[in-house]
């Protein structure tokens, strides 16, 4: 590690959507190349800083479902820097026993995940890709994760589009979704450019260049992720409007993600 918390070898001179999403969430992991482009897109996209507020208050709100559900048991797929908020802080809340796995690859969230999780028995982070849903599963905290058949919260929140078309979204949800117990759950919210494709269009051409290239996606593509499971009520919607908190106000209205929560029909064979 250099500093505190910057694993040796990062180039911080090259913006990551982790580093970008922590900064426009207001929080402190990022370096002048990171706020560089999240300034930017605030100049293009005004509202970006709620949009990425109502990706994170829609991820609260998923696990707190998964959990009214009896689920104790996350993947946290693309779980980015700590931030405000973190599943295994929701969920061990609700039942203290709650086990959690986060998967990112990007260094600086999966060392800051490790430091915040250093006296937590029962939550983990690994890094991998998750678009390598083979690999993933057959990580040995995964592994355990699923050992015992109980239904799991599978998280894949802002993720997706950072998924080429190339690597078939829905059939690499639908890899993960197979290998889930009964009862399990799967959150996905995604960027859409349905509402504001200029601004939208700003945002993928300021992290085209780094390693975090954006795919956003219509209604109908996010969808299709859905492919396979019963979407719960709501169904798919704008973030803010999946299940919102009593008194929430237009003020977290704003409309560029899209949000669902789906549970998993049957049986499944396991990680594999
Ligand atoms: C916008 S952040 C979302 C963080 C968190 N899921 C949330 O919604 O608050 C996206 C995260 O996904 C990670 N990510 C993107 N593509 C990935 C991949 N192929 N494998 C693992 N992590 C990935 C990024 O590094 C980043 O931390």
């Amino acid at each position: 590690m250099t500093g505190t918390w910057v694993p040796a070898g990062v180039d911080i001179t090259k913006p990551s959507a982790a580093r970008v999403y922590d900064c426009l969430l207001g929080g402190g992991h990022n370096f002048p190349a990171d706020r560089h482009v999240a300034d930017f897109i605030v100049t293009r996209l005004p509202w970006a800083r709620e949009i990425a507020g109502s990706n994170r208050a829609f991820l609260r709100r998923a696990v707190l479902f998964m959990a009214e559900q009896g689920i104790t048991r996350y993947l946290d797929l693309g779980s980015g820097i700590p931030t405000v908020g973190n599943v295994h802080e929701i969920a061990q809340r609700a039942y203290p026993d709650s086990r959690v796995v986060y998967v990112d690859y990007e260094p600086v969230a999966v060392a800051h995940s490790e430091l915040l999780l250093s006296d937590n028995d029962r939550a983990a982070v690994v890094r991998a890709d998750l678009t390598d849903a083979d690999g993933v599963l057959s990580a040995d905290a995964v592994r355990d994760l699923f050992d015992t058949g109980e239904p799991i919260g599978l998280l894949m929140v802002a993720v997706h589009h950072f998924v080429p078309d190339e690597k078939d979204p829905a059939a690499l949800v639908a890899r993960y979704r197979d290998a889930l117990p009964p009862g399990s759950h799967v959150a996905i919210s995604h960027l859409t450019a349905d509402h504001d494709p200029d601004g939208m269009a700003a945002v993928t051409r300021s992290m085209a260049d780094g390693p975090d290239p954006m795919y956003f996606r219509t209604f109908d593509r996010v969808a299709e992720l859905f492919d396979g499971m019963d979407l719960v009520e709501p169904g798919l919607v704008d973030a803010p409007r999946w299940r919102p908190e009593p008194g929430i106000t237009g003020a977290g209205l704003v409309r560029g993600v899209y949000a669902g929560v789906a549970r998993v029909r049957g049986g499944a064979a396991g990680p594999g």
